[in-house]
């Protein structure tokens, strides 16, 4: 077979205008946000790539999904709808829906965590951690040691250290209320998890009685690895994948605002029916009534759509050859970028590409800060921003410095991706140059969302 372009697999229907700014106005844009980009003017951006979460362009099935939704307050069909989406993929018997991600995770640690619990996962997501501390438990970390170094090449980085999970269990498996796998592995690079490693993890959740719950924000995207990548699975269908994935765990918290290909959205769903009664309750208290969360019913059709959209072949083809496309093109222009790269975003290795400036000079924020004024690329700092600072108030680098180029789907074409290659080459061309920052105002936990910057002199 000739190798040919893996083209978009559909056609643009409505478009939204980009806003050309100067140099000079990001500056300023800049200066006024207190270098956090989370503080700019959405509209000040002229390639979003802050997150891919809630971002992507949805399909005209899912438009008319959202005129075919039922407001009822119980009962709605859209509500059936939705359960039945979820289940033909994950056939929980308990489907508890939310307004996004992380209310499913605040409600399943009001219900099982607490003061004393330890909970592991391969890395927790910012919000995840913060909802492990929120109620007192111990977020540990447990992702393979290749899982942190960003240059090494390895199928599934994203997998859980089954040895240091074994160890951990071992020693205090009664504080520990849950085992997390988070599919993909954001905070680590958007890596995949592998079958094999999932049914590993299972086995030592059976031996130490253990719930296993996924984090399956990215679900389709790992499967999808999975078929790639893990041998016995390359012609296998991606939604029998999702299904051996489900079958695996007792529950899973989601945001459908990412493989949901919705919005906003989520859910929580659970074997359990004592826990699912729990979970309804403190659902009811926050978040609304049990057949609709804290969505609309519009909302809730257009999820269901999304979850039969994301699992079709010819969309996570593009879908990850074209996040590559972005990786692979920095790769080839010297950026040094985590390999292998990830499905829903590239990860530039900042730390790498600013030796001169120490992680406490936050070298991904200064990375991220030139991106966004040389060409106005809005990308995320996931570093020593995001997790040097502790609940006891101390504050050491994190793991890693990474400036995420997060992709939203079915968006940006590929000359927006090329232009986003030639302006993260030209900043790395005089990446020398760039200066650290200071931190002058935050909040007590999740920092980078709200703190202040101000630019170290050079
Ligand atoms: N878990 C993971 C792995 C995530 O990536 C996210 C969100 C959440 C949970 C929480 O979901 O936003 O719907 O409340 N990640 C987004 C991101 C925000 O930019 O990576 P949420």
């Amino acid at each position: 077979m000739p190798t040919r372009t893996i083209i978009e697999p559909f056609r643009i229907h409505s478009v939204e205008p980009l806003r050309m700014t100067t140099e000079a106005e990001r500056r300023d844009a800049l200066a006024a946000a207190g270098y956090n980009l989370f503080a700019l003017r959405a509209e000040d951006v002229l390639i979003d790539l802050l997150t891919d979460s809630g971002t992507g362009a949805m399909s005209s099935e899912q438009w008319a999904g959202i005129q075919r939704g039922d407001e009822a307050y119980a009962g709605s069909p859209s509500w059936f709808r939705f359960e039945a989406a979820v289940k033909e993929l994950f056939p929980f018997p308990h489907v508890i829906p939310t307004h996004q991600g992380r209310a499913a995770e605040k409600i399943l640690m009001a219900a099982i965590g607490g003061p004393g619990k330890g909970v592991p996962n391969n890395t927790h997501f910012d919000t995840t951690r913060a909802n492990v501390e929120a109620v007192g438990a111990e977020a540990v970390d447990l992702v393979i040691p290749e899982g942190l170094d960003p240059a090494l090449e390895h199928p599934f980085k994203g997998n859980m250290d089954l040895a240091r999970l074994e160890a951990l269990l071992r020693e205090r498996a009664q504080d520990v209320p849950a085992v997390f796998m988070t599919i993909t592995n954001n905070s680590g690079g958007g890596q995949p998890v592998a079958l094999e490693n999932l049914r590993g993890v299972r086995a030592l959740c059976d031996r130490y009685r253990v719930p296993l719950m996924l984090d399956a924000c990215r679900f389709a995207e790992n499967a999808w690895f999975i078929r790639e990548r893990e041998s016995g699975h390359g012609e296998r269908d991606v939604a029998d994948i999702v299904r051996d994935i489900a079958a695996l765990a007792d529950g899973m918290t989601m945001s459908a605002k990412k493989d949901g290909l919705a919005n906003i959205g989520g859910w929580l769903a659970v074997r359990d029916d004592e826990l699912a009664a729990r979970c309804r309750n403190l659902l009811i208290l926050t978040e609304g009534f049990p057949t609709y969360g804290g969505l609309a019913g519009r909302d809730l059709d257009a999820i269901a759509q999304g979850l039969k959209e994301v699992v079709e072949h010819d969309y996570l083809r593009y879908r990850v050859r074209s996040t590559w496309y972005l990786g692979e093109g920095l790769h080839r222009a010297g950026v040094p970028v985590m390999r292998p790269v990830g499905g829903h975003a590239v990860y530039l290795d900042a730390r790498r590409l600013l030796p001169h400036v120490p992680p406490l000079e936050y070298p991904g924020q200064a990375l991220a800060v030139a991106l966004y004024e040389a060409g106005g690329i809005r990308s995320c700092e996931i570093g020593t921003v995001m997790f040097g600072r502790h609940p006891d108030g101390s504050e050491t680098p994190a793991a890693l410095d990474l400036v995420r180029l997060a992709i939203p789907r079915r968006t940006y074409t590929q000359s927006h991706v090329d232009y986003v290659i030639e302006v993260c080459d030209e900043v790395a061309e005089r990446a020398g140059g760039l200066r650290g920052y200071r931190i002058t105002q935050e909040p007590p936990a999740l920092r980078h969302f709200t703190a202040r910057f101000e630019p170290l002199a050079s």
